[in-house]
């Protein structure tokens, strides 16, 4: 019998939920996926992979400012997950398992792509992203032949090998997903970190998965990372716990910057189900490209741990001591993608609108409206020029903040350009130090990204000032 205790809390649903055939054409849009791979090339945020040596497809580095987008993202994801509940606890895990764990996941036998070949030119395409003309037809999209050989399973899982023999004895698999190792080391951390069911495992982590066309950026790549989070519950409760989740996660989504009219919820029908899933729902953004998959939410039963016992001999079951009741849990998993949501949140926070010039002209300007969590840098410290008076009260500042926030010293180029360069970079305020400053008052410009307001604010007062207004940053 479930108890109260067993049960999610009481929270208000505010998610719009859509059916499992909703159109997912993206209509108009702020903004095209080639001004986003622009700024984001020119802005160092994410570039190819080994682009001096012509790229790599599916593969993307990110840059000094992508790469504090994405531990932002995690940290804010840790900070939900985590830090903010008492009932789930983390893992970091070996990307290498064992080889078994893929045959009891049923990941050997069927984590596979329908895979075509173009008779004509010989390219390969995964035959469900062929899209069909009016007439049921589809075409390469290389050379637009309407031939194909007939689709072959193609299994997704990156081969590899321990040790110096490359053969079937040494072969292990680069994890396709975080999860399972949640599922495999479920006895021992519930055990260790004395958590009672219901409780949770998160993971973030890097995936691979040998994708047959990466797209779309970093939307579809071969190498990416997840955030996991595997919970626990008494089976009977598992729906419940479902719907809980499915808000949670609308929710912080929200928090975070998300427009809630690009967001839906939309439940896989039966037969788009995964093997292991009784219900399943992706949280979708309205990307420019089409409505996607940003995170799935699954209902995956008792079927991994109940998989791991039978395949390892170990018991994963669960002693529930308060009804002195043993029993296989059933698990709730919201699993997201860091490098998904980074693009996500990328697209979302893109605006263009005007900006007045020292000039006293208008002209247009680029912002990242990002949520300040999540913002690579959070302050700007910027001379007015390089001129000496200037800069030891403006490097003092910097040093003044840099304790307390991921500041940039910038003293290139005019204001207005600096203003325009943080605006592009989604940073939330920019600090200006002028010849008032160190003449008359001790106090500096500061500017806010979105209204471009300006206040006047004394050097002592600033940390303060700030802090109220970048909270948890
Ligand atoms: N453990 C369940 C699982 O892995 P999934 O829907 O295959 O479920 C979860 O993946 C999330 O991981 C996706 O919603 C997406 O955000 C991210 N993801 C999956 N494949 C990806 C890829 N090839 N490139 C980028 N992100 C990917």
């Amino acid at each position: 019998m479930a108890t109260p205790t067993d049960l999610p809390p009481e929270f208000t649903q505010t998610h719009t939920v859509v059916d499992a055939e909703a159109d997912t054409t993206a209509g108009p849009h702020d903004v095209t996926m080639e001004t986003i791979v622009e700024l984001c090339k020119r802005r160092g945020i994410i570039f190819q992979s080994s682009e001096i040596y012509g790229g790599l497809r599916g593969a993307w580095d990110f840059g000094p400012l992508g790469a504090a987008l994405k531990d932002n993202v995690k940290v804010a994801w840790k900070r939900s997950m985590l830090q903010l509940r008492d009932d789930v606890v983390q893992l970091d895990a070996s990307i290498l398992m064992h080889p078994r764990v893929w045959e009891a996941s049923g990941h050997v036998e069927g984590f596979t792509d329908p895979l075509v070949e173009c008779t004509n030119c010989n390219q390969r395409w995964r035959a469900d992203h062929l899209e069909p003309n009016k007439a049921g037809e589809i075409f390469c999209p290389n050379c637009g032949n309407k031939e194909f050989t007939d689709p072959k399973a193609f299994n997704l899982m990156f081969k590899t090998f321990v040790g110096p023999t490359e053969d079937t004895s040494a072969q292990v698999w680069m994890r396709p997903e975080t999860a399972q190792a949640m599922f495999v080391d479920f006895a021992h951390v519930q055990l260790t970190s004395r958590q009672k069911i219901p409780f949770g495992i998160a993971q973030v982590g890097k995936s691979f998965r040998n994708e047959i066309t990466p797209r779309n950026f970093i939307f579809r790549v071969r190498e990416f990372e997840q955030m996991e989070m595997e919970f626990f519950v008494r089976p009977g409760t598992d729906e419940r716990w479902h719907d809980y989740w499915i808000s949670q996660r609308w929710d912080w989504y929200v928090e975070h910057g998300l427009r809630p009219e690009n967001l839906r919820i939309r439940p896989h029908a039966t037969d788009e189900l995964s093997h292991y899933a009784k219900a399943t729902v992706d949280v979708e953004y309205r990307f420019p490209f089409a409505w996607s998959e940003l995170e799935g939410i699954a209902n995956r039963t008792d079927f991994d741990l109940r998989r791991h016992s039978e395949f390892s001999g170990r018991d994963l079951s669960y002693f529930d001591q308060a009804n002195d009741e043993r029993y296989v849990p059933y698990v709730i998993e919201p699993a997201a993608g860091v490098d998904r949501s980074a693009l996500a949140f990328l697209v979302d926070a893109y605006r263009e609108d005007e900006a007045p010039t020292a000039g006293g002209k208008v002209e247009r300007r680029t912002l990242l409206k990002l949520h300040p969590s999540l913002a690579p840098i959070k302050v700007a410290v910027l001379p007015l020029s390089r001129n000496d008076k200037l800069v030891p009260t403006a490097r003092e500042v910097n040093d003044l903040l840099k304790p307390n926030v991921v500041t940039q010293y910038d003293d290139a180029g005019a204001i207005g350009r600096r203003y325009r360069r943080q605006d592009e970079i989604g940073t939330p305020y920019c600090v200006t130090v002028d010849f008032e400053t160190v003449e008359e008052d001790r106090k500096v410009t500061v500017r806010d990204r979105d209204s471009m307001g300006q206040d006047r604010v004394a050097i002592d007062q600033l940390v303060g000032y700030l802090a109220e207004r970048l909270p948890r940053c």
